[in-house]
């Protein structure tokens, strides 16, 4: 980025980004990976949130209402046309078929008519880089701990689209084992947020939960087991009529979570030699979880890096910015018309 002569930021590449893997419709702009002009989120959750989960047909369907208004209103932010931004970026992957559709087919749309590339871009891939927003000064190589509400990775972060998975979870993704275990305690969806807020007044060691093994794989996740214990303590306190403490349970299994996450992350940061620790997804704005990083890397052998809060979750400019650094790697990264979404894909391409 430069300046020019009447003082105006230069740019070489500016994106139109759009988002809708889940319960989210989201557009931005953002320039050369690292600059947001503009970032809108629609969240869908207060219709969701009677079902206890995101009903995948009136996620579809809500996209589908949002859309257009959030894409007018990322531009009006911006303060910019259509014409004004290089190419269009779309999460293509993973997600609901039914809401990643919508985005790309409108992603379609708008680069066919304003006659613009087209990238479409990995939503996991989107959480790691939305640190390149938050931190202008990072690049890889680093290790990267993903964790959002549908997967739990350990990745490998080589180069901006080179990445290798070194662990994973067995079952549920972290996001997922404190969704459900809140849903158990009767907290509303998504209950990683309202647990990680019980759980600032609880005492973390009021419960103590199964510690996983997970054969073969040091670095995998398995979080069906605490998922497990936590229900049945929950219904024994419950038949003998016992009340549940609620901060106490919440603290325990934030704590529980937390400690499998970072005994493996760190394990395995130990073991690649890598010295920069990023954080990314939903989970990533857990309170204990960046509290727990913070303090082993205070010791300065590990910098540690994690999204702003308003970044963690799902949004567009991360798919923006991880958007650019795909452009660069050429037209093998850029789609046309055909492109079609996908309910999985790996990380790794
Ligand atoms: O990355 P994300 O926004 O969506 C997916 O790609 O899945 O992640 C959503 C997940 C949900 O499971 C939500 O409960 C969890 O992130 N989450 C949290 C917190 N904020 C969001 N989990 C623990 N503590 C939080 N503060
Ligand atoms: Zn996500």
């Amino acid at each position: 980025m430069m300046m020019n002569n009447d003082g105006k930021e230069n740019y070489l590449m500016t994106i139109f980004a759009i988002e809708s893997s889940c319960d989210d419709t989201a557009a931005a702009v953002v320039s050369d990976g690292r600059r947001v002009h503009s970032s809108v989120v629609a969240s869908q959750v207060f219709r969701h949130v009677e079902f206890g989960g995101v009903v995948p047909e009136i996620a579809g369907r809500m996209h589908c209402e949002a859309i257009s208004g959030v894409v007018s209103e990322a531009l009006a932010q911006a303060g910019m046309k259509m014409q004004d931004v290089d190419a269009i970026a779309v999460t293509a992957y993973p997600g609901l078929i039914g809401s990643l559709l919508v985005g790309v087919n409108f992603a379609k749309g708008l680069a066919m008519t304003a006659g613009k590339p087209l990238i479409p871009v990995h939503h996991l891939r989107g959480h790691i880089a939305a640190n390149y927003l938050s931190h202008p000064e990072l690049e890889p190589p680093f290790l990267c701990l993903v964790v959002s509400g549908g997967h739990s990775h350990i990745v490998e972060v080589k180069d901006y689209t080179d990445m290798r998975i070194i662990g994973r979870t067995r079952d549920d993704a972290a996001g997922e084992a404190f969704d459900k275990t809140a849903r158990t305690m009767g907290l509303p969806y998504p209950g990683g947020v309202h647990m990680d807020k019980l759980a600032e007044n609880g005492d973390p060691n009021a419960f103590t939960f199964p510690v996983p093994k997970v054969s073969g794989s040091p670095y995998d996740f398995s979080f069906s087991g605490l998922k497990t214990a936590v229900i049945n303590t929950i219904h024994n306190m419950q038949q003998k009529g016992i009340e549940v403490p609620r901060e106490d349970m919440a603290a325990s299994v934030r704590q529980s979570v937390v400690n499998i996450l970072t005994d493996g992350f760190l394990l395995a940061a130990r073991d690649t030699g890598h010295t920069k620790l990023v954080l990314a997804g939903g989970v990533s704005a857990n309170s204990l979880l960046r509290r727990r990083m913070n303090e082993i890397c205070a010791g300065g052998k590990y910098r540690l890096y994690y999204p702003e809060l308003p970044l963690c979750g799902d949004n567009a400019a991360m798919i923006g910015a991880q958007g650019y650094y795909e452009f660069l790697q050429g037209k093998s990264n850029t789609a046309d018309m055909s492109l079609n979404a996908r309910a999985e894909r790996s990380i790794e391409l």
